[in-house]
């Protein structure tokens, strides 16, 4: 990346040089756990209560991004480990869900493109024919979940997508290029044009949850989800749709996929100058009280890292630059390097909070996929060239 000037080439080592020394220290520590955020610096533990939940796959994939860059025989011993914990979900068929690509992309995939091993091959084949075997036929989509609590009826539930489900469709990439049939990636085609029509505002924003016509194309409702109000922008939904676009035309090649990209990464942007590129959990929510997601802006800085191999000089420089300002300001407002914590990330959003309560329970945390993406942000600042998506 020649666009990347002395200056900071300097932040990038002296930060990889922190980041990597703690990593070190928290994989060996944390070597039996499936974590998903730390409370009193300690992380969590997800493998016995819930096996099944999404997050369960940025552990192992941050230990595999680790690895490639290092060859550390610790990063690798612990990827494999948090990929054999995860097996544990597969016995609970029922409860998979379409963030199945989060879970098996991110750890038996990526162990198996780097490794070869036929059981990670194995693993990462069956989660995708699982997320596959959600699309419906009538409605061009992926549903989401398995019931809603935004309905009781089972047939509008069926009916349910979320802008999330874009970061998914790596596995189903993957599988087409591993088995050289492209039913998978037709399936992720299919969903990413639904995502293009129906998900995508005019404006390069997002709606985060759209609730299908009973089997056929068409929007029934739209739903807040994780946003201030239906008619606001949550910025990590966004940052999905940013980076979801990228993966998808990195796969297919598709114009139309870039175009997304553009159209929401420059909403995205925008917004984020507001704020000096630490995103707000919602875009268009009053303007107090203010409550941040560094997830969101660190998940669109890989995003542009990684399109920006795929552009002409001016538009790369460009991309590239702006993804230093938005990892700059997570560095300097929300990383802790220190050993006595375990999260590397802090002032992550869960959702806009709809009372004081949830303040407390959604509002800056520190949650696993902030450090997942800030390390694979620093892994292509470093050159690396592996794409685990
Ligand atoms: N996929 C759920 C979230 O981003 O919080």
């Amino acid at each position: 990346m020649n666009y990347i000037i002395e200056q900071d080439k300097e932040w990038i080592d002296t930060v990889w040089d922190k980041m990597d020394k703690k990593l070190r220290y928290t994989a060996v520590k944390n070597r039996d756990k499936l974590p998903f955020e730390s409370i009193n610096g300690v992380y969590s533990d997800e493998k016995e209560e819930r096996i099944t939940w999404w997050t369960n796959g940025f552990w192992g994939g941050i230990m595999w991004l680790m690895y490639e860059a290092t060859g550390n025989e610790e990063y690798r011993k612990t990827a494999e480990r948090s990929e054999e914990i995860l097996d544990g979900a597969f016995k609970e068929y029922k409860m998979l869900h379409h963030d199945v690509g989060f879970m098996w992309q991110l750890t038996s995939c990526a162990g198996y493109r780097l490794l070869g091993k036929k059981d990670s091959c194995n693993r990462s084949l069956i989660a995708a024919a699982s997320l596959s075997s959600r699309y419906n036929l009538d409605g061009d989509y992926i549903r989401a979940w398995n019931g809603t609590s935004y309905t009781k009826d089972p047939r509008e539930a069926a009916g349910f997508t979320i802008i999330d489900c874009l970061m998914n469709l790596a596995l189903l990439y993957w599988a087409s290029e591993e088995i050289e049939d492209e039913r998978f990636k037709k399936i992720a085609m299919r969903h990413m044009d639904m995502a293009i029509r129906d998900h995508i505002r005019p404006d390069g924003s997002v709606y985060h949850i759209v609730c299908h016509e009973v089997n056929q194309v068409g929007v029934r409702k739209v739903f807040a989800g994780q946003s201030y109000s239906e008619d606001s922008c949550w910025s990590r939904g966004l940052a999905w749709a940013v980076y979801g676009s990228v993966i998808s035309y990195i796969h297919t090649g598709k114009a139309e996929y870039k175009e997304a990209f553009k159209k929401t990464s420059a909403y995205f942007l925008e917004q984020c100058r507001k704020t000096e590129y630490l995103p707000l959990i919602d875009f268009c929510a009053p303007s107090e009280p203010v409550y941040y997601d560094s997830s969101a802006g660190l998940c669109v800085a890989c995003a542009l890292l990684e399109m920006a191999k795929h552009v002409l000089l001016e538009e790369a420089r460009y991309y590239t630059q702006e993804a230093l300002k938005l990892l700059k300001v997570c560095d300097e407002k929300c990383c802790n390097y220190d050993l006595g914590e375990d999260a590397l990330v802090t002032m992550c959003g869960r959702r806009y909070p709809k009372n004081d309560k949830e303040v407390e329970q959604y509002t800056n945390k520190n949650i696993i996929f902030g450090d997942f993406f800030f390390v694979e942000a620093m892994c292509k600042l470093k050159g690396r060239d592996f794409f685990i998506w």
